[in-house]
């Protein structure tokens, strides 16, 4: 991910100890958290369940969020869902912290795995269904 800049996304006081806030970065929602001890975390603001947003959902030990919907459980490192009704990753922004201000690399979101069980070249039901 050398290649993607990191785009400024707020001042570091901009998000409390503790806090989260939600910051329109070209076009996106970057939901950046402030974990403590000047350490933050940023992902895409949307559950890979029904994509509604992750504000407002807890952070439990700076490592794992807790959508606030149905309670789905992501590691904020690598995006994974730890828990149901997730099974899908969410889009984690690696992030860095310089002369006080937050930056995000805008990765590409988190696309669903190629269906295992889709028959090469059958393609779809008769009538475009
Ligand atoms: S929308 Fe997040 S767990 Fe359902």
């Amino acid at each position: 991910m050398a290649d993607i800049p990191f785009v400024l996304v707020a001042k570091v006081e901009d998000v409390p100890s503790a806090g989260m806030k939600c910051f329109d970065v070209e076009g996106r929602g970057v939901l950046v958290m402030n974990t403590g001890e000047g350490a933050y975390k940023a992902v895409e603001n949307a559950c890979s369940h029904e994509k509604k947003p992750l504000e407002g959902g807890r952070v439990r030990g700076g490592k794992k969020i807790v959508c606030p919907h149905h309670g789905a459980n992501f590691d904020l490192d690598t995006g994974k869902a730890l828990s149901p009704p997730a099974v899908l990753p969410i889009t984690v922004f690696p992030t860095k912290v310089e002369d006080g201000s937050i930056y995000v690399q805008l990765v590409e979101a988190m696309k669903p795995p190629a269906n295992p069980f889709a028959v090469p070249g059958a393609g779809g039901m008769p009538g475009g269904l």
